[in-house]
């Protein structure tokens, strides 16, 4: 019997009985299976795959077919965790109906269960748009990486009084407009807690601390896939890179010598 699939509602009852959720990228159909089969929550098909998976410089040249393509995989692929589509850049900023067209190509295309966009207060109109269509929409603010030139890097938000404040606000505006959940990046850990204490939907956090209502991290950062830089957010699980360097060299030299393949690989 097929497990029973995460939802909007059911997260929130997460939050509501202290439940830490789980979260975590995927951008093909194996990571995503053994991701789904872990007992993640959610799996974001994040605008990530551009750098950690295309080995772009950032995320901002990700389009909606490639999204597309990435995020129809993951969701056919796993069974139990709610799959989220992100949002390409300039996939939802120029107009609400420009957003909510391609919103619905997520789902209709590519069969995720929610859209994620990143913005505060300025993207109030196009996520109420977008949630009274009918498509669940998950909030991002904080360190939202598709604005790394107006921040001028990847650079922590949130870190002065008034900083802090807007975030607050930022959260209740985007909550008061339907998002489902939240995820906060990069911001102070007391700050990213009272963003979770004011409103009532899960926030997720990356590099927000522990008093987020879940924890969301880049799969290939965790497993040590990727290695070209390490924020201090991201805790190293496993060192796959490394494994499979190894791995790679081991098979080249023993093609280039003749070792392999031996009897034992051979008919
Ligand atoms: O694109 C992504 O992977 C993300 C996460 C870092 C939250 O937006």
């Amino acid at each position: 019997m097929a497990p029973k699939r995460v939802t909007a509602d059911s997260l929130r009852e997460m939050k509501a009985n202290g439940q830490k959720i789980a979260m975590l990228t995927a951008y093909d159909c194996l990571m995503a299976q053994m991701i789904d089969e872990a007992g993640a929550d959610i799996i974001l098909v994040g605008d990530s795959v551009a750098m950690v998976f295309a080995g772009y410089e950032n995320t901002l040249p990700m389009t909606m077919q490639a999204m597309i393509y990435h995020t129809e995989i993951v969701a056919r692929c796993a069974k139990r965790a709610l799959v989220v589509g992100d949002m390409p850049f300039m996939s939802y900023q120029v107009e609400p109906s420009q957003a909510l067209a391609n919103a619905g190509r997520f789902i209709q295309e590519a069969r995720a269960h929610a859209v994620k966009l990143e913005g505060g207060r300025a993207m109030a109109t196009t996520i109420r748009r977008i949630v009274r269509s009918g498509i669940p929409v998950m909030g991002h603010i904080g360190l939202t990486p598709q604005s790394v030139y107006k921040f001028g890097g990847y650079t922590m938000q949130g870190s002065t009084p008034e900083e802090a404040q807007a975030l607050i606000e930022s959260a209740k505006v985007l909550q008061d407009n339907g998002i489902f959940a939240l995820v906060v990046e990069k911001v102070p850990s007391d700050v990213a807690a009272r963003i979770a204490e004011t409103v009532e939907v899960p926030v997720i956090g990356i590099g927000a601390g522990p008093g987020c209502d879940g924890q969301v991290l880049v799969a290939h950062d965790m497993l040590g896939m990727f290695e070209r830089f390490k924020p201090k957010f991201v805790k190293r699980y496993a060192q796959v890179g490394a494994e499979m360097r190894k791995a790679f060299d081991q098979y080249v030299k023993e093609v280039k010598s003749g070792e392999f393949p031996d009897a034992e690989h051979s008919y």
